[in-house]
Protein backbone atom coordinates (compact mmCIF):
# COMPACT_ATOMS: atom_id res chain seq x y z
CA UNK A 1 0.00 0.00 0.00
CA UNK A 2 0.70 3.30 -0.46
CA UNK A 3 -0.53 6.74 1.36
CA UNK A 4 -3.87 8.04 0.41
CA UNK A 5 -3.48 11.50 2.30
CA UNK A 6 -6.97 12.89 3.32
CA UNK A 7 -8.72 10.40 2.44
CA UNK A 8 -11.02 8.60 4.89
CA UNK A 9 -9.69 5.62 6.84
CA UNK A 10 -10.77 1.89 6.57
CA UNK A 11 -12.29 2.47 10.22
CA UNK A 12 -14.96 5.00 9.57
CA UNK A 13 -15.19 4.51 5.78
CA UNK A 14 -17.35 7.22 3.36
CA UNK A 15 -20.82 5.99 2.89
CA UNK A 16 -20.31 4.48 -0.91
CA UNK A 17 -21.88 4.50 -3.75
CA UNK A 18 -20.36 2.93 -6.70
CA UNK A 19 -22.72 5.26 -8.91
CA UNK A 20 -21.27 8.28 -7.21
CA UNK A 21 -18.06 8.00 -5.95
CA UNK A 22 -17.03 10.33 -2.52
CA UNK A 23 -15.83 14.10 -3.38
CA UNK A 24 -12.77 15.11 -1.32
CA UNK A 25 -14.98 17.24 0.56
CA UNK A 26 -17.54 15.29 0.52
CA UNK A 27 -20.15 16.15 3.33
CA UNK A 28 -21.68 13.82 6.14
CA UNK A 29 -25.29 14.23 7.24
CA UNK A 30 -23.66 15.72 10.68
CA UNK A 31 -22.62 19.06 8.93
CA UNK A 32 -25.06 19.37 6.30
CA UNK A 33 -26.24 22.12 8.49
CA UNK A 34 -22.64 24.20 8.11
CA UNK A 35 -23.29 25.65 4.48
CA UNK A 36 -23.84 29.39 6.22
CA UNK A 37 -21.65 31.93 5.42
CA UNK A 38 -18.17 31.54 4.23
CA UNK A 39 -15.77 33.10 6.91
CA UNK A 40 -11.69 33.87 6.39
CA UNK A 41 -11.13 33.99 9.70
CA UNK A 42 -7.29 32.51 9.50
CA UNK A 43 -4.79 34.56 7.97
CA UNK A 44 -3.55 33.88 4.77
CA UNK A 45 -0.67 31.21 4.20
CA UNK A 46 2.11 31.09 1.40
CA UNK A 47 1.11 27.45 0.87
CA UNK A 48 -1.78 25.69 1.68
CA UNK A 49 -1.52 22.18 1.83
CA UNK A 50 -4.78 19.82 0.66
CA UNK A 51 -4.72 15.94 2.34
CA UNK A 52 -2.38 15.34 5.52
CA UNK A 53 -1.53 12.04 4.54
CA UNK A 54 2.00 10.96 4.38
CA UNK A 55 2.44 12.77 1.04
CA UNK A 56 0.90 15.86 2.21
CA UNK A 57 2.51 16.14 5.49
CA UNK A 58 6.16 15.63 4.28
CA UNK A 59 5.70 18.42 1.46
CA UNK A 60 4.43 20.82 4.56
CA UNK A 61 7.23 19.90 6.48
CA UNK A 62 10.18 20.28 4.45
CA UNK A 63 7.95 23.35 3.12
CA UNK A 64 7.82 24.69 6.70
CA UNK A 65 11.76 23.85 7.21
CA UNK A 66 12.55 26.53 4.62
CA UNK A 67 10.69 29.81 6.10
CA UNK A 68 7.24 29.12 4.42
CA UNK A 69 3.94 29.81 6.08
CA UNK A 70 2.26 26.14 5.66
CA UNK A 71 -1.09 25.17 6.68
CA UNK A 72 -2.43 21.36 5.80
CA UNK A 73 -6.32 20.74 5.09
CA UNK A 74 -7.32 17.47 6.74
CA UNK A 75 -10.08 15.95 9.10
CA UNK A 76 -7.33 13.40 10.72
CA UNK A 77 -3.82 14.53 9.69
CA UNK A 78 -1.85 11.37 9.68
CA UNK A 79 -4.65 8.93 8.91
CA UNK A 80 -5.91 7.13 5.18
CA UNK A 81 -3.37 5.16 3.88
CA UNK A 82 -0.42 5.51 6.07
CA UNK A 83 -3.12 3.39 8.74
CA UNK A 84 -2.86 0.75 6.19
CA UNK A 85 0.87 0.74 3.98
CA UNK A 86 2.69 -2.18 5.07
CA UNK A 87 5.89 0.29 4.86
CA UNK A 88 8.02 -1.45 2.57
CA UNK A 89 10.86 0.61 0.92
CA UNK A 90 10.83 -1.93 -1.78
CA UNK A 91 12.27 -0.14 -5.00
CA UNK A 92 14.09 -3.42 -6.47
CA UNK A 93 11.93 -6.31 -5.72
CA UNK A 94 8.90 -4.15 -6.95
CA UNK A 95 10.76 -3.43 -10.18
CA UNK A 96 8.14 -4.10 -13.26
CA UNK A 97 9.21 -3.75 -17.03
CA UNK A 98 8.97 -0.30 -18.72
CA UNK A 99 9.12 1.59 -15.35
CA UNK A 100 13.21 2.20 -15.54
CA UNK A 101 12.64 6.16 -15.39
CA UNK A 102 10.67 5.36 -12.00
CA UNK A 103 12.78 3.19 -10.67
CA UNK A 104 15.61 5.73 -10.35
CA UNK A 105 12.91 7.85 -8.49
CA UNK A 106 12.75 6.07 -6.21
CA UNK A 107 16.49 4.33 -5.60
CA UNK A 108 16.54 7.87 -5.25
CA UNK A 109 14.42 7.90 -2.45
CA UNK A 110 15.56 5.07 -0.86
CA UNK A 111 19.10 6.26 -0.90
CA UNK A 112 17.93 9.45 1.37
CA UNK A 113 15.76 7.35 3.70
CA UNK A 114 18.65 7.14 6.44
CA UNK A 115 19.43 10.15 6.70
CA UNK A 116 15.63 11.66 6.58
CA UNK A 117 14.59 8.56 9.00
CA UNK A 118 17.39 10.49 11.36
CA UNK A 119 16.28 13.82 11.03
CA UNK A 120 12.34 12.87 11.61
CA UNK A 121 13.16 11.34 14.51
CA UNK A 122 15.00 14.30 15.51
CA UNK A 123 12.74 16.62 15.05
CA UNK A 124 9.93 14.40 16.55
CA UNK A 125 10.99 13.03 19.08
CA UNK A 126 10.12 9.85 17.61
CA UNK A 127 11.33 6.18 15.83
CA UNK A 128 9.65 5.73 12.54
CA UNK A 129 10.67 2.30 12.51
CA UNK A 130 13.51 2.47 9.81
CA UNK A 131 14.96 -1.14 9.63
CA UNK A 132 17.36 -1.83 6.73
CA UNK A 133 16.81 -5.86 7.05
CA UNK A 134 16.84 -6.56 3.47
CA UNK A 135 14.22 -8.80 1.51
CA UNK A 136 14.04 -11.71 0.20
CA UNK A 137 11.21 -12.89 -2.39
CA UNK A 138 10.76 -16.47 -3.02
CA UNK A 139 9.58 -18.78 -5.62
CA UNK A 140 7.15 -21.82 -4.63
CA UNK A 141 6.23 -23.60 -8.04
CA UNK A 142 7.94 -23.97 -11.49
CA UNK A 143 5.79 -20.62 -13.00
CA UNK A 144 7.08 -18.41 -10.34
CA UNK A 145 10.13 -19.52 -10.45
CA UNK A 146 10.18 -18.99 -14.30
CA UNK A 147 8.94 -15.11 -13.26
CA UNK A 148 11.67 -14.67 -10.42
CA UNK A 149 14.17 -15.77 -12.79
CA UNK A 150 13.19 -12.52 -15.09
CA UNK A 151 13.31 -10.28 -12.31
CA UNK A 152 16.37 -11.53 -11.48
CA UNK A 153 17.50 -11.39 -15.48
CA UNK A 154 16.02 -6.89 -14.80
CA UNK A 155 18.03 -6.43 -11.94
CA UNK A 156 21.19 -7.41 -13.53
CA UNK A 157 20.02 -5.78 -16.56
CA UNK A 158 19.49 -2.26 -14.65
CA UNK A 159 22.21 -2.63 -12.25
CA UNK A 160 20.59 -3.68 -9.03
CA UNK A 161 22.01 -5.43 -6.28
CA UNK A 162 20.17 -8.93 -6.24
CA UNK A 163 21.41 -12.75 -5.62
CA UNK A 164 19.66 -15.58 -7.28
CA UNK A 165 19.19 -18.37 -4.34
CA UNK A 166 18.30 -22.19 -4.39
CA UNK A 167 15.97 -23.18 -2.04
CA UNK A 168 18.36 -24.52 0.54
CA UNK A 169 20.00 -21.22 0.67
CA UNK A 170 16.47 -19.08 1.12
CA UNK A 171 15.53 -21.68 4.09
CA UNK A 172 18.93 -21.20 5.96
CA UNK A 173 18.20 -17.74 5.89
CA UNK A 174 14.82 -17.89 6.84
CA UNK A 175 14.01 -21.28 8.61
CA UNK A 176 10.73 -20.82 8.72
CA UNK A 177 9.65 -20.61 4.92
CA UNK A 178 8.06 -23.97 3.86
CA UNK A 179 9.96 -26.64 2.50
CA UNK A 180 8.67 -26.66 -1.38
CA UNK A 181 10.37 -22.82 -1.78
CA UNK A 182 12.42 -23.22 -4.90
CA UNK A 183 14.54 -20.65 -4.68
CA UNK A 184 14.81 -17.05 -4.18
CA UNK A 185 15.81 -13.46 -4.69
CA UNK A 186 18.21 -11.60 -2.08
CA UNK A 187 17.75 -8.14 -2.01
CA UNK A 188 19.56 -6.60 0.53
CA UNK A 189 18.97 -2.94 -0.22
CA UNK A 190 15.19 -3.25 0.03
CA UNK A 191 14.27 -2.17 3.88
CA UNK A 192 10.88 -1.23 5.50
CA UNK A 193 9.83 1.64 7.93
CA UNK A 194 6.50 1.43 10.07
CA UNK A 195 4.03 3.69 8.22
CA UNK A 196 2.08 4.34 11.07
CA UNK A 197 4.72 5.90 13.16
CA UNK A 198 6.15 8.30 9.82
CA UNK A 199 2.89 9.46 9.63
CA UNK A 200 2.45 10.51 13.32
CA UNK A 201 6.28 11.75 13.36
CA UNK A 202 5.59 13.80 11.00
CA UNK A 203 2.31 15.38 12.59
CA UNK A 204 4.50 16.21 15.44
CA UNK A 205 7.10 17.41 13.36
CA UNK A 206 5.29 19.33 11.57
CA UNK A 207 3.63 21.17 14.51
CA UNK A 208 6.57 21.79 15.59
CA UNK A 209 8.21 23.55 12.38
CA UNK A 210 4.65 26.11 12.62
CA UNK A 211 2.88 23.76 10.59
CA UNK A 212 -1.25 25.17 11.22
CA UNK A 213 -4.06 22.10 10.61
CA UNK A 214 -7.00 22.65 9.58
CA UNK A 215 -9.46 19.89 10.66
CA UNK A 216 -11.88 20.16 8.05
CA UNK A 217 -12.54 18.77 5.02
CA UNK A 218 -11.41 20.94 1.26
CA UNK A 219 -14.78 21.40 -0.66
CA UNK A 220 -13.46 23.17 -3.89
CA UNK A 221 -10.73 25.21 -4.75
CA UNK A 222 -10.87 28.61 -4.78
CA UNK A 223 -9.67 30.48 -7.95
CA UNK A 224 -9.46 34.52 -9.01
CA UNK A 225 -8.28 35.43 -12.21
CA UNK A 226 -7.02 32.23 -13.67
CA UNK A 227 -4.99 31.09 -10.17
CA UNK A 228 -5.39 29.30 -7.18
CA UNK A 229 -6.03 31.03 -4.08
CA UNK A 230 -6.82 28.93 -1.50
CA UNK A 231 -10.15 26.18 -0.80
CA UNK A 232 -13.27 26.12 0.90
CA UNK A 233 -13.82 24.38 3.68
CA UNK A 234 -17.01 22.41 4.67
CA UNK A 235 -16.80 23.45 7.92
CA UNK A 236 -17.89 27.34 6.63
CA UNK A 237 -14.56 28.70 6.10
CA UNK A 238 -12.04 29.48 3.69
CA UNK A 239 -8.45 29.24 3.48
CA UNK A 240 -6.21 31.55 1.45
CA UNK A 241 -2.82 31.11 0.05
CA UNK A 242 -0.56 31.90 -2.06
CA UNK A 243 -0.11 28.72 -3.55
CA UNK A 244 -1.77 25.37 -2.78
CA UNK A 245 -1.28 21.38 -2.96
CA UNK A 246 -2.69 18.55 -3.94
CA UNK A 247 -2.12 15.87 -2.20
CA UNK A 248 -5.23 14.07 -1.64
CA UNK A 249 -4.34 10.49 -2.73
CA UNK A 250 -6.84 8.33 -4.06
CA UNK A 251 -9.62 11.53 -4.08
CA UNK A 252 -7.16 14.21 -5.64
CA UNK A 253 -9.01 13.97 -8.50
CA UNK A 254 -12.17 14.49 -7.28
CA UNK A 255 -11.91 18.18 -5.69
CA UNK A 256 -14.27 20.59 -6.64
CA UNK A 257 -13.49 23.96 -8.50
CA UNK A 258 -10.04 22.68 -10.78
CA UNK A 259 -10.28 22.97 -13.83
CA UNK A 260 -10.46 20.07 -16.23
CA UNK A 261 -6.94 20.56 -17.45
CA UNK A 262 -5.25 20.43 -14.62
CA UNK A 263 -7.47 17.49 -12.56
CA UNK A 264 -4.73 14.75 -11.59
CA UNK A 265 -5.89 11.59 -13.51
CA UNK A 266 -5.85 9.62 -10.38
CA UNK A 267 -8.06 6.39 -9.61
CA UNK A 268 -8.19 4.53 -6.38
CA UNK A 269 -6.49 0.56 -6.51
CA UNK A 270 -7.96 -1.14 -2.95
CA UNK A 271 -5.22 -3.17 -1.33
CA UNK A 272 -6.27 -5.48 1.49
CA UNK A 273 -4.34 -5.71 4.53
CA UNK A 274 -4.07 -8.19 7.38
CA UNK A 275 -1.57 -7.81 10.88
CA UNK A 276 -0.79 -10.64 12.95
CA UNK A 277 1.43 -11.23 16.05
CA UNK A 278 4.54 -12.67 16.73
CA UNK A 279 4.92 -13.61 20.54
CA UNK A 280 8.09 -13.67 21.98
CA UNK A 281 7.96 -17.25 22.09
CA UNK A 282 8.03 -17.61 18.52
CA UNK A 283 10.50 -14.94 17.70
CA UNK A 284 12.43 -14.68 16.02
CA UNK A 285 10.10 -15.49 13.40
CA UNK A 286 11.00 -13.89 9.93
CA UNK A 287 14.31 -11.66 10.28
CA UNK A 288 13.52 -9.64 6.92
CA UNK A 289 11.01 -9.26 4.46
CA UNK A 290 9.50 -12.26 2.58
CA UNK A 291 7.74 -12.09 -0.58
CA UNK A 292 6.57 -14.39 -3.57
CA UNK A 293 4.05 -14.64 -6.42
CA UNK A 294 1.19 -17.39 -5.52
CA UNK A 295 -0.51 -18.67 -8.45
CA UNK A 296 -0.09 -15.15 -9.76
CA UNK A 297 -1.08 -13.04 -6.91
CA UNK A 298 1.85 -11.17 -4.75
CA UNK A 299 2.20 -11.38 -1.44
CA UNK A 300 4.41 -10.25 1.20
CA UNK A 301 5.31 -10.60 4.52
CA UNK A 302 6.75 -7.64 6.91
CA UNK A 303 7.94 -8.08 9.89
CA UNK A 304 8.35 -5.30 12.63
CA UNK A 305 10.84 -5.41 15.77
CA UNK A 306 7.50 -4.81 17.88
CA UNK A 307 6.49 -8.31 16.65
CA UNK A 308 3.66 -7.19 14.61
CA UNK A 309 3.83 -8.92 11.26
CA UNK A 310 2.31 -7.25 8.50
CA UNK A 311 0.75 -9.51 5.35
CA UNK A 312 -0.28 -8.04 2.38
CA UNK A 313 -1.80 -7.00 0.04
CA UNK A 314 -4.35 -7.27 -2.54
CA UNK A 315 -4.78 -4.91 -5.72
CA UNK A 316 -8.39 -4.05 -6.91
CA UNK A 317 -9.39 -1.96 -8.95
CA UNK A 318 -13.23 -1.58 -6.95
CA UNK A 319 -13.61 2.23 -7.20
CA UNK A 320 -13.59 3.90 -3.11
CA UNK A 321 -14.72 1.23 -1.64
CA UNK A 322 -12.68 0.16 1.37
CA UNK A 323 -14.88 -2.76 2.50
CA UNK A 324 -12.59 -5.99 4.07
CA UNK A 325 -13.71 -8.72 2.46
CA UNK A 326 -13.76 -12.54 3.49
CA UNK A 327 -12.20 -13.27 -0.09
CA UNK A 328 -9.32 -11.02 0.29
CA UNK A 329 -8.66 -12.48 4.02
CA UNK A 330 -8.65 -16.01 2.74
CA UNK A 331 -6.23 -15.17 -0.03
CA UNK A 332 -3.63 -13.22 1.59
CA UNK A 333 -3.75 -15.68 4.46
CA UNK A 334 -3.50 -18.70 2.04
CA UNK A 335 -0.91 -17.49 0.14
CA UNK A 336 0.91 -16.40 3.23
CA UNK A 337 -0.01 -19.70 4.72
CA UNK A 338 1.78 -21.49 1.51
CA UNK A 339 5.00 -19.72 1.88
CA UNK A 340 5.26 -19.69 5.70
CA UNK A 341 3.29 -22.35 7.33
CA UNK A 342 3.75 -21.35 10.59
CA UNK A 343 1.74 -18.15 10.33
CA UNK A 344 -1.16 -20.12 11.12
CA UNK A 345 -0.19 -19.82 15.06
CA UNK A 346 0.05 -16.39 15.39
CA UNK A 347 -3.11 -13.81 16.69
CA UNK A 348 -4.56 -12.33 13.51
CA UNK A 349 -4.97 -8.87 15.06
CA UNK A 350 -6.55 -6.36 12.31
CA UNK A 351 -7.82 -6.24 8.95
CA UNK A 352 -8.09 -3.22 6.84
CA UNK A 353 -8.52 -1.89 3.70
CA UNK A 354 -7.33 1.08 2.03
CA UNK A 355 -6.94 2.70 -1.53
CA UNK A 356 -3.50 3.48 -3.19
CA UNK A 357 -3.69 6.51 -5.76
CA UNK A 358 -2.92 4.96 -9.17
CA UNK A 359 -1.77 7.23 -12.27
CA UNK A 360 -2.24 6.14 -15.89
CA UNK A 361 1.27 5.05 -16.18
CA UNK A 362 1.89 3.95 -11.79
CA UNK A 363 4.04 7.25 -11.30
CA UNK A 364 3.73 10.63 -8.94
CA UNK A 365 2.51 13.63 -10.41
CA UNK A 366 4.61 16.51 -8.74
CA UNK A 367 5.09 20.02 -8.99
CA UNK A 368 3.39 22.86 -10.85
CA UNK A 369 0.71 22.33 -13.12
CA UNK A 370 -0.39 24.76 -15.87
CA UNK A 371 -2.66 26.60 -13.93
CA UNK A 372 -0.48 28.87 -11.84
CA UNK A 373 -0.29 28.23 -7.84
CA UNK A 374 -1.95 24.90 -7.85
CA UNK A 375 0.81 22.36 -7.51
CA UNK A 376 0.65 18.38 -7.35
CA UNK A 377 1.62 15.30 -4.88
CA UNK A 378 -0.32 12.44 -5.38
CA UNK A 379 -0.58 9.61 -7.77
CA UNK A 380 2.25 7.56 -6.21
CA UNK A 381 0.02 4.10 -6.23
CA UNK A 382 2.28 1.36 -4.48
CA UNK A 383 5.41 3.50 -3.76
CA UNK A 384 3.76 6.50 -1.11
CA UNK A 385 6.12 5.68 1.58
CA UNK A 386 8.96 4.50 -0.09
CA UNK A 387 8.77 7.97 -1.76
CA UNK A 388 8.15 10.14 0.91
CA UNK A 389 11.81 12.14 1.27
CA UNK A 390 11.84 12.75 -1.99
CA UNK A 391 8.62 13.86 -2.63
CA UNK A 392 8.86 16.43 0.89
CA UNK A 393 12.33 17.35 -1.22
CA UNK A 394 11.25 18.23 -4.43
CA UNK A 395 8.09 19.50 -3.63
CA UNK A 396 9.85 22.12 -1.18
CA UNK A 397 12.09 23.26 -4.22
CA UNK A 398 9.28 23.50 -6.41
CA UNK A 399 7.41 25.27 -3.58
CA UNK A 400 10.59 28.41 -2.98
CA UNK A 401 11.79 27.96 -6.29
CA UNK A 402 8.81 27.69 -9.05
CA UNK A 403 10.84 24.98 -10.70
CA UNK A 404 10.84 21.05 -9.93
CA UNK A 405 14.21 19.80 -9.41
CA UNK A 406 16.01 17.76 -12.30
CA UNK A 407 15.22 14.24 -10.64
CA UNK A 408 11.64 15.08 -10.66
CA UNK A 409 11.28 16.38 -14.01
CA UNK A 410 9.61 13.46 -15.39
CA UNK A 411 7.01 13.13 -13.23
CA UNK A 412 5.53 16.79 -13.79
CA UNK A 413 1.99 16.48 -13.89
CA UNK A 414 2.54 18.08 -17.40
CA UNK A 415 2.43 15.12 -19.10
CA UNK A 416 -0.84 14.34 -18.68
CA UNK A 417 -2.40 17.77 -20.22
CA UNK A 418 -3.96 16.65 -22.48
CA UNK A 419 -5.02 13.40 -21.38
CA UNK A 420 -7.00 15.62 -18.29
CA UNK A 421 -8.54 17.45 -20.78
CA UNK A 422 -10.06 14.07 -22.48
CA UNK A 423 -10.83 12.22 -19.55
CA UNK A 424 -11.77 13.71 -16.43
CA UNK A 425 -11.70 11.44 -13.39
N1 LIG B 1 4.00 -1.35 -2.09
C1 LIG B 1 3.15 -2.34 -1.61
C2 LIG B 1 1.74 -2.23 -2.00
O1 LIG B 1 1.35 -1.26 -2.61
O2 LIG B 1 0.99 -3.14 -1.70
Amino acid sequence: MSSVPGTRSAENPPALDAERPPALGARSPRQTGQTGARSAEHPPQDVLVIGGGIIGLVTAWRAAQRGLRVAVVDPQPGGGAAQVAAGMLAAVTELHYGEETLLALNLESARRYPAFAAELAEASGQDIGHRACGTLAVALDADDRAHLRELHALHLRSGLESQWLSGRECRRLEPMLAPGVRGGLRVDGDHQVDPRRLASALVIACERAGVRFRRAWAERLSVAGDRAVGAVLDDGTEAAAEQVVLAGGSLSGRLGGVPPRVLPPVRPVKGQVVRLTVPASHAPFLSRTVRAMVRGSHVYLVPRRSGELVVGATSEEMGWDTTVTAGGVYELLRDAHELVPGITELPLTETRAGLRPCSPDNAPLLGPTDLPGLLLATGHHRNGVLLAPLTGDVMATALTCGVLPEEAGPFTPRRFSSLSQEQPV
